[in-house]
């Protein structure tokens, strides 16, 4: 290579290079180094599926989901756990069932993150499948005695609300009326999840505190780790003083407007990102005040940024039932004094800080038994770091142990 091509090439490729590896972070984050690591494995796969899409591979969901499948590892038996591939009532459904149990076993029933869009039940990292490796990462060193059953429910853009709602709610009805075909004790079932998984958990626990399903055994609890709740104000503190660049608030809206049905089109975005997805009628409805900063802890309220209007009328009045909808949106429920109690994880660095953090305040006005946890230093999608043989991501180990000790608190 002569000397002035090399003269050009090196800054370029460090120029690259630099932009992969490193994102800025803020500061204070457990495991940074980690974390940076994380984000440049994402941008790379984003480079290459949106390099894929141009080559007309496919869309870039497919081409995203058909990567996630490919470094997904399915969880196999071994000496301590058999995991079981079923259906319930038509749902995918992948049962962990510790060795050990009794023939009437506690159980999770869990739901899975990944914007209601991506992921399945047997994802490489996720809770159910790290409970199942807890034991050979040496930290929690006995095995839950309970049976996880975690759900492939159908994902969006291709069935949008209320198919994974719909799917979850039976899944969990089939565990509460026939857990004992497959050892469960349905006096004793807790729901959880991740994410748009926690949205699922929560919006199910809702759907079952609801007088129709009364004849049901009760859910003993609610665990939702950082998720997603609403889907009415874009301005909240934690969508726009968000330090992590990576994820701005419009990657949230490209998950909850196809979860909607609808086109998460750069203007649709736009009019979401200055809260114009409301009819003005919404705006002077009675549910603004179910998502509203003086429901935050004062420490975390601030200003909300001028954000140039952008309107499509079409699309507010397209949303305006479904915003309100409380099982797509659970902040959205007028009552929710009949819910089960809640373990909330809220996570600083995280958009959807805000709306976990609303939960809890109405959870607890509403007299639900609440325990909270925030985690200063970690950014949302902690349990997707999964521990492996060579690395262990602290908190997400830490918020494992943390489950176990309140699902046990809350088993009979
Ligand atoms: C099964 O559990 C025991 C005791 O906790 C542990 O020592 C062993 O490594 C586990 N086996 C596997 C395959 O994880
Ligand atoms: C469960 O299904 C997955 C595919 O969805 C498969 O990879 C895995 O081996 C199955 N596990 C068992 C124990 O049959
Ligand atoms: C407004 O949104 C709807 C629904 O997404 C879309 O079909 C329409 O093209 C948008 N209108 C304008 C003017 O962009």
């Amino acid at each position: 290579m002569g000397t002035l091509a090399r003269v050009l090439f090196i800054p370029v490729i460090c120029a690259v290079m630099g932009y992969y590896l490193y994102t800025p972070l803020p500061d204070g984050l457990r495991q940074k180094s980690r974390i940076q690591l994380f984000y440049a494995k994402h941008k790379i796969s984003s480079l290459l599926i949106s390099m894929g899409v141009k080559l007309g591979f496919g869309s870039g969901i497919e081409l995203a989901r058909r990567y996630q499948h490919y470094t997904m590892v399915s969880p196999l038996n071994d000496e301590n756990i058999t995991v079981t591939n079923t259906t319930f009532s038509g749902i995918p459904v992948m049962i962990f069932t510790p060795n050990t149990v009794s023939s009437k076993s506690p159980a999770i029933v869990y739901f899975h993150g990944g914007g209601w869009m991506f992921l399945s039940s047997g994802t490489k990292s996720h809770f159910t499948n790290n409970l199942y490796r807890k034991s050979q990462i040496n930290v929690l060193n006995t095995y839950s005695p309970y049976i996880i059953t975690s759900f492939s429910y159908r994902l969006s853009p291709e069935h949008p609300f209320p198919a994974a709602f719909d799917d979850c709610v039976t899944a969990t009805v089939h565990v509460l009326q026939n857990g004992h075909k497959f050892g469960v004790d349905s006096d004793n079932v807790g729901v959880a999840g991740d994410s748009a998984g926690g949205n699922l958990a929560a919006a199910v626990a809702l759907r079952l505190s609801d007088e129709k399903e009364s004849r049901l055994p009760k859910l003993r609890f609610q665990i939702i780790i950082y998720s997603v709740l609403q889907a009415w104000d874009f301005k909240l503190p934690s969508y726009t003083h968000n330090e992590i660049t990576l994820f701005p608030s419009s990657v949230m809206i490209k998950f909850i407007l196809p979860y909607l049905g609808e086109v998460a089109t750069d203007e649709n975005i736009a009019v979401c990102l200055s809260n114009n997805h409301l009819t003005p009628a919404l705006k002077k409805s009675k549910f603004t005040k179910f998502v509203d900063q003086s429901l935050l802890p004062p420490q975390f309220r601030r200003t909300p940024p001028k954000i140039d209007d952008v309107l499509n009328t079409t699309l507010a009045k397209r949303l305006e039932t479904l915003i309100i909808n409380p099982y797509a949106f659970p902040l959205m429920a007028k009552d929710l004094s009949r819910l089960p109690p809640a373990f909330v994880l809220t996570c600083q660095h995280d958009l959807t800080r805000d709306d976990a953090l609303m939960y809890v305040e109405r959870l607890r006005k509403a007299g639900i038994d609440v325990q909270h946890k925030h985690v200063t230093d970690a950014v949302h999608d902690f349990f997707l770091r999964a521990p492996n043989n060579d690395f262990t991501y602290d908190v997400h180990l830490e918020t494992l142990s943390d489950l176990k000790v309140y699902a046990n608190k809350y088993y009979k």
